[in-house]
């Protein structure tokens, strides 16, 4: 069979389907879901017969709908390119009892019939968590998770839970109506194309696999740093702190893609079942033992050169709030590949620079040659996967500066996505989107990778409780700074 070739930028078309968006009013469906629908529509990546239903309990017809996108920035001016797409958004008012969703079958049944949809429909849950396990437990009971007349799939924005035991409970409720397959969890790190070339860059490579372990490595940074604060998240964001917002999840999968052993095929149960195993193998710890996690929270300064105010200071945030902004974990993965080598966990907001990247720090050369030549030490290999807002891969080696002496000088060689590569890359949420309407589970969560997660997690999460007898201190740092002081060095050198 002739395989595509990869200069070819057209998009794989899904199935016709129906697109039902809980939370249509939403924050979520304005900033992320509708740019993200369109730009797939104007990249031929939506069905051929498609519509988009918009739900939630706000009162608003399909036009007050359309039009309150375009106010909202998500639509462009009336013009051919959103015109085309805008006549196939939808609205219905809903209530979420047994009532409401009487009243969507009935809906969706009239959308199957007018836009031909083969009963082919996706869930999407733009909601806050509390409303999961309800609608995942409405969907059910009105008869519309099953499969008799077409395809039915739920996607489930992170949080997945807010503790082992909440996302256990809320698997349970899915997996009442839906089976493994239908269900979508969304990690839009992995949808990043750097991410996703991580695998490339391990496994289809053959010079870095035999390197890529305990004898070589010395330690593995991975890093998510923001400039932004709590947004208008605050309260999502102060019932969570960084430990659930960033760790559970995002720097958990760049961890395992990281850390994790080649899967015998490029298949999804292939892929998740070797990124469980990581997270498994993961060595827990208790915050008694000091150094293995660092909380802090940000207080007043300067980002980008404007003052802003310090977390508590937020709206919305309790004043007295000891929900931590900023958090360090070192972490060790328990097996032949990784024992012993430090994995430095960081993630923060309103700090100084905005970057999600790894770092592989190799060890320094076992005997040193040059120690005598060279004014500092001569530091080992290091190799900078850049994800975020950088799209690069950087390798940093000694080589001899030119001149009479024989004197050491780092170089670094580099590759950056931008430019050398000319098609621009598919946004996140398009990515994710796409891949739940072809049915493909490689970019997202499965059930025992998440509870994995949130088992290692959780205990760590518990002491840290404020009141809890272990409960690690909450270090201030100034906005716009590298963290707290007392770690604000080891944030450096992987971040700055
Ligand atoms: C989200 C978090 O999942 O990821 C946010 O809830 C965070 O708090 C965001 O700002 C970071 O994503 P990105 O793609 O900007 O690195």
């Amino acid at each position: 069979m002739q395989r595509p070739g990869c200069e070819a930028t057209a998009l794989q078309r899904p199935d016709p389907c129906l697109i039902v968006i809980f939370g249509g009013s939403g924050d979520l469906t304005r900033r992320k879901l509708i740019p993200a629908l369109h730009s797939l529509y104007l990249q031929g990546g939506l069905p051929e017969r498609f519509a988009i239903l918009g739900c939630a309990r706000t009162a608003m017809n399909d036009e007050g709908f359309r039009q309150l996108l375009i106010d909202q920035g998500s639509g462009d001016r009336p013009s051919d390119q959103w015109t085309g797409f805008a006549s196939r958004l939808h609205y219905l008012s809903l209530s979420y009892d047994d009532n409401g969703f009487a009243t969507l079958a009935d809906a969706l049944d009239k959308l199957d019939d007018t836009y031909d949809l083969a009963g082919n429909i996706l869930f999407d849950l733009a909601v806050p968590p509390s409303l999961y396990p309800v609608i995942g437990e409405l969907l059910g009971k009105s008869g519309l998770a099953g499969e008799e007349k077409g395809w039915r799939r739920i996607v489930v924005e992170k949080p997945f839970g807010h503790d082992l035991a909440s996302a256990q409970d809320l698997n349970r409720i899915l997996h009442r109506w839906f089976r493994e397959e239908q269900i979508f969890r969304i990690d839009h790190y992995l949808a990043k194309e750097t991410v996703q070339n991580l695998l490339i860059f391990r496994f289809a490579n053959a010079i870095f696999e035999p390197v890529w372990n305990r004898r070589y490595i010395a330690q593995v940074g991975i890093v998510a740093t923001e400039t932004l604060g709590v947004e208008k998240r605050a309260g999502y964001y102060d019932r969570s702190g960084v430990l659930r917002d960033m760790f559970q999840n995002h720097l958990m999968q760049l961890l395992v893609l990281t850390g994790m052993e080649p899967p015998y095929r490029l298949i999804p149960d292939a892929v998740q079942d070797e990124k469980v195993k990581v997270i498994r193998s993961l060595r827990p710890f208790t915050c008694e033992h000091g150094s293995s996690i660092i909380l802090g929270q940000y207080g007043p300064g300067r980002s980008q050169g404007e003052p802003v105010p310090g977390y508590r200071q937020e709206k919305g945030v309790h004043p007295d709030s000891r929900t931590p902004t900023f958090g360090l974990m070192r972490l060790f993965v328990d097996n032949w590949r990784w024992q012993d080598v430090p994995f430095f966990l960081i993630s923060g907001k309103r700090l100084q620079h905005k970057r999600t990247r790894i770092v592989i720090q190799f060890k320094e050369v076992p005997h040193h040659l040059f120690r005598d030549l060279a004014a500092s030490p001569v530091l080992g290999n290091r190799l900078v996967i850049e994800a975020f807002p950088e799209e690069s891969i950087r390798l940093t080696f000694q080589t001899k500066n030119p001149g009479p002496r024989l004197c050491l000088r780092p170089m670094t060689m580099e590759f950056t996505y931008r430019e050398h590569f000319r098609a621009a890359p598919l946004d996140a949420y398009a990515r994710v989107l796409l891949d739940c309407m072809l049915g493909d589970h490689m970019l997202f969560w499965r059930q025992d990778g998440i509870e994995a997660a949130w088992s290692f997690l959780t205990p760590i999460l518990r002491e840290c409780e404020p009141g809890s007898r272990s409960c690690p201190p909450l270090y201030p740092y100034p906005s716009g700074s590298w963290g707290p002081d007392i770690i604000s060095e080891t944030v450096q050198s992987f971040a700055a």
